[in-house]
């Protein structure tokens, strides 16, 4: 059995991954705490894109910049003026809609207005009688702009003169410390900067989980490159996401490469693609990776009047490098991974087991360590225990039956599981029993952490 998003949120629940936020006073709509097992997988899943997109990657440095910008770098972007969607809101229910997902929504996707102005979609929305999907009512307000930044003030005094935002993408930290990364790191030119960290936009429609949220965390990288060898570099991201996610484990069957077409294109990229995974509501974005052209960084130099260019001391010339940006949301991935990997599985003897088939470096416990008997057996598990937790995620569970403690870290995907039992008192043996095939070695504990390792690799 595949899970739908309500069936997730259940297990998330239930097993200690993601809370409702605030929960205690009635919660806050669409934030999510997220509990012991949900912090290590996110951890999990950081780490994995560090170390393939930042240390273990020869071209890449990483960086971690401020939340909070000078806000000039807002009006540099165009965020502040042009960061925005069309609000419009159910007079009878109240319910807030983006006007252009109405009109996407109700024609099942045919009709695209993203880029329409907002008497057009207003237009459709009322010819076309499109109801509001909360109440079927039909009695909307105008469409008004909707700027998707938080707003807060910085100091003492609250007014105007000390706004500032809370970043919507990580990614402008990147370019500000451009000319610092060239003068500290030694890099040349191509080169890119990877950084994971908090993000915040004030959606509309937030919702399906942690899909869509107000606060989450991104993994982008921004890749420098010579004007005209983009599109090189370009296809080059492209496949090395389609490896990070397959070597991650999600099912090709289950991913698609949209390639936006020319038109569509947003005014400062010369290429698109949506990385999209297969969730329970159909195929939706992932991941975006975007050509950006040298569009930031010129953005930057004008607004801040600092000379951007890059000197190539190969070629003596000066330009603006060129950039490919491959962005992933941390949510997102946690959300396919979890959904890629979790199912009810039948067993021989006919009993269903939950099972997280998880990779491996992902698993929120690595290992978890299981006295037989916990009158007899938990001193020596202790032990055991203690050595193992400072190589490995480990956990240590003593309640209930050896039969339900297995079912449960099957169920948040522990890929081992090692049991003290009386032989173990009397030889020093363990026994490991194997996630996937539930088979069991029985292993020397001088031997075991050599023994795990070698299944890590
Ligand atoms: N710097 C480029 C940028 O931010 P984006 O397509 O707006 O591009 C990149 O965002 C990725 O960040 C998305 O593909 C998605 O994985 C994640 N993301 C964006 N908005 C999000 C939200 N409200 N909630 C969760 N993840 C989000």
């Amino acid at each position: 059995m595949k899970y739908n998003i309500e069936q997730l949120n259940a297990y998330c629940k239930r097993y200690g991954f993601v809370y409702q936020g605030s929960e205690i006073y009635g919660g806050l709509a669409n934030t999510w705490d997220y509990g012991p097992l949900g912090v290590s997988l996110k951890n999990n899943l950081k780490q994995f894109w560090w170390k393939r997109f930042v240390s273990q990657n020869k071209y890449n440095v990483g960086l971690d910049s401020s939340i909070l910008l000078n806000p000039k770098t807002w009006e540099a972007t165009g965020h502040v003026s042009g960061f925005k969607d069309p609000l419009m809101d159910c007079k009878s229910c109240k319910a807030r809609h983006r006007a252009d997902n109405l009109i996407a929504s109700a024609t099942k996707g045919k009709v695209d207005a993203d880029g329409w102005d907002y008497q057009k979609m207003y237009d459709y929305i009322i010819e076309n009688k499109i109801k509001c999907p909360n109440c079927g009512g039909f009695d909307y307000t105008e469409i008004r702009e909707f700027n998707l930044m938080f707003k807060t003030s910085q100091g003492v005094t609250a007014d105007s003169n000390n706004e500032i935002y809370l970043r919507p993408e990580t990614a402008q930290g990147i370019f500000l410390n451009f000319k610092n990364v060239v003068r500290t790191s030694r890099k040349k030119v191509p080169f890119g900067i990877g950084q994971v960290g908090k993000s915040f936009r004030n959606e509309i429609t937030p919702g399906n989980f942690v899909f869509r949220t107000r606060e989450f965390e991104q993994m982008e990288l921004e890749f420098f490159c010579v004007p005209g060898t983009e599109m090189e570099w370009f296809k080059y991201w492209k496949d090395y996401a389609k490896e990070f996610l397959t070597e991650l484990g999600l099912k090709p069957e289950n991913l698609e490469f949209y390639d936006h077409p020319q038109a569509k294109l947003s005014f400062y990229s010369n290429a698109t693609t949506d990385v999209l995974y297969r969730f329970p509501w159909g195929f939706d974005e992932l991941w975006g990776i975007a050509s950006r052209t040298d569009y930031d960084l010129k953005q930057h130099q004008n607004y801040s009047g600092e000379n951007l260019e890059y000197l190539d001391p190969n070629t003596n010339e000066t330009y603006l490098p060129y950039v490919i940006e491959p962005s992933l949301g941390v949510e997102r991935l946690f959300l396919a991974v979890l959904l890629d990997n979790l199912e009810d599985e039948t067993l021989e003897n006919g009993e269903v087991r939950t099972l997280l088939k998880i990779n491996k470096e992902l698993a929120p416990y690595q290992v978890a360590v299981l006295p037989l008997v916990k009158k007899f057996h938990n001193d020596k598990a202790e032990e055991v225990y203690d050595l193992l937790m400072k190589n490995f995620i480990a956990s240590f569970d003593d309640a209930g039956n050896i039969g339900r403690r297995y079912r449960r870290q099957d169920a948040i995907g522990t890929p081992y599981c090692i049991t003290i039992d009386n032989d173990t008192l009397v030889d020093d043996t363990v026994t490991v029993r194997e996630r996937d095939s539930m088979e069991q070695v029985r292993v020397k504990i001088t031997d075991l952490k050599v023994y795990l390792n070698n299944q890590f690799e």
